[in-house]
């Protein structure tokens, strides 16, 4: 600063909002978006059809989706969007709710703003209601045993709940939970899951109601040569790094081997070299090969005659989740091989008509695969979504060993309890404590309006069911009644809730503290310069 002036130049293409402008831009932009994912929330939201540039059609439920595939400008909109994403990566549920609690906490400070209460005082209430609203959440959370197996097909199914998969969702829950069971490791006395340990595959053409957990690996992939089995019981399996095949053989490389004599057409050398390969694989005792380089055809050859199930150039990350699975060992060269690295499996099969390969049946995997299966691509794409939300929640769940009732029951507890905290601290920063403490309202409305009843008096009910110590009371929404949500196994992750009171007023108080908005357009190159 220079004599108390402050020089700000700026270019011809930014655009300057100050003061309220600035504020009142960034609260209707938060609306706006709050406003675009509401009607998808609980399980009788609607769902969204979003058309790409190009044309791609999604259909879905999923509010990061939603959030991800509109393209907006406003820099506002933008950091909600942020919020969702962090809920998406934190969590991998509870999005739609972290946004709309945004839209609410920005309309509250609207009404604050009004009355003249300074930016700073309603992000100082919003702070302290955000701090006692996470002490309410632990002292409402319920700690499980992590391996309670009923509970956690309770929190993936409230997860899975709302997405156009209602027909299978029971099936799923039980594959989800398993899926996470058997990868999930003890360590230091917790629970640790690595998410990239579950592989989730989809094949189109079957019924949804054919999704199955395979413990072991399915490859895109198909045996080498029509002369080697499609199936293998028993499979012992060998997993080679290096390729199989000479670099230069004086025979053209891409002939295809089916008869001895064309076998002679190498000099004896390389066919002693390329019978080397095969032998060590059939030496070690293995009847399937995944290979993660090429398999010449004379040693594919070699191998359909030791009867062995061959693929080749699988990926490096296939490769490395099939010794996962299969408690196996990636050798580099074929000659390494030897009965200790092999791994085993029930089954090895290329079904009929798709182009997989499927490892089953191996025993103690540390990676399993959910196959998904379904008519279409929309479904299938919004079948993944829903598998990849309960497969989170339940990781969470594991180790966190923590959960907290849905339908509104967390929302309608926070609302009450933190109006009451407010009531003890007096001055300004009250009123905005009891605008943070409102805000919550949003979420059991919006479950009611969504479900066809009305929000005021559902809110009015629960209200009420609370006030009576029902601390568990939520809204069914099939029903309309108010009930104990934790005798109707509606619950869900305690990080969801506690990522998404945290997230929402993070961003909110942000938003609301900016006076002034300077935005850049992109006008491409000015004249006269270079
Ligand atoms: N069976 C149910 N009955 C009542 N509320 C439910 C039920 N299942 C889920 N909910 C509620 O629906 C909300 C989550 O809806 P959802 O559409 O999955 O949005 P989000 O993206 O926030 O997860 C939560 O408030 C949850 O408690
Ligand atoms: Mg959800």
């Amino acid at each position: 600063m220079l004599g108390g002036q402050p020089i700000i130049i700026l270019r011809e293409n930014v655009e300057r909002n100050r003061g309220l402008e600035a504020q009142r831009s960034n609260i209707a932009a938060a609306k706006a978006i709050a406003s675009a994912v509401r009607t998808t929330l609980g399980p009788r939201g609607m769902d969204k059809m979003l058309v790409s540039g190009t044309g791609d059609v999604t259909i879905t439920n999923d509010g990061v989706t939603i959030l991800q595939d509109i393209a907006v400008q406003h820099p506002g909109a933008k950091m909600v969007i942020e919020v969702a994403k962090a809920q998406d990566d934190e969590v991998g549920d509870g999005t739609t709710t972290a946004v709309v609690l945004v839209g609410s906490l920005m309309e509250k400070a609207e009404g604050l703003l009004v009355k003249k209460i300074h930016p700073t005082v309603i992000g100082q209430g919003y702070r302290m209601g955000m701090e006692k609203a996470l002490e309410i959440l632990d002292e409402l959370s319920i700690t499980i045993d992590p391996y309670d197996r009923d509970t956690l097909v309770k929190i993936a199914d409230t997860a899975m709940t709302g997405k156009s998969i209602e027909s299978v969702k029971h099936k799923l829950d039980g594959i989800v939970v398993d899926a996470v069971m058997t990868v999930a490791e003890k360590k230091d006395g917790g629970v640790i899951v690595d998410e990239d340990n579950i592989l989730i595959k989809k094949q189109t053409g079957e019924t949804m109601d054919d999704a199955e957990l395979v413990s072991g690996i399915v490859l895109d992939k198909t045996r080498i040569s029509d002369d080697m089995p499609k199936k293998v019981a028993g499979a012992r399996i060998a997993l080679v790094a290096s390729p199989m095949e000479i670099k230069k053989t004086q025979v053209k490389a891409k002939i295809h081997i089916s008869s001895r004599e064309q076998i002679s057409a190498f000099s004896d050398q390389e066919r002693a070299t390329l019978k080397k390969f095969a032998d060590a694989v059939i030496d070690s005792g293995a009847n399937v090969l995944l290979c993660q380089k090429g398999i010449a055809d004379a040693v594919a050859y070699y191998l359909a005659h030791g009867g062995v199930l061959a693929v080749e150039d699988v990926p490096e990350k296939d490769m490395k989740f099939a010794a996962l699975a299969l408690n196996a060992e990636i050798v580099n060269k074929a000659e390494d091989l030897n009965k200790e690295n092999l791994g085993f499996a029930d089954l090895v099969e290329q079904p009929e008509n798709a182009e997989i390969l499927k490892i089953s049946g191996c025993e103690n995997p540390k990676a399993v695969t959910i196959l998904l299966r379904g008519s279409t691509d929309y479904l299938l794409d919004e079948l993944e979504r829903a598998v990849v939300d309960g497969t989170r929640v339940v990781m969470d769940v594991m180790e966190d060993r923590k959960v907290l009732v849905g339908g509104g029951a967390v929302e309608t507890e926070l609302l009450m309890k933190i109006h009451e905290y407010a009531s003890s601290v007096g001055g300004r920063v009250q009123l905005a404590i009891e605008a943070y403490a409102k805000s919550f309202e949003v979420i059991p409305e919006t479950l009611a309006e969504n479900s066809g009843f009305n929000p005021l008096d559902k809110l009015v009910d629960l209200k009420n069911a609370h006030s009576k110590g029902k601390k568990n009371a939520g809204l069914n929404v099939f029903t309309g009644k108010i009930v104990d949500m934790l005798k109707e196994g509606v619950v869900e992750p305690h990080r969801s809730k506690r990522q998404s009171i945290q997230s929402s007023a993070e961003a909110a108080i942000l938003l609301i503290r900016v006076d002034d908005m300077m935005i850049t357009r992109e006008t491409g190159k000015m004249p006269g310069m270079e």
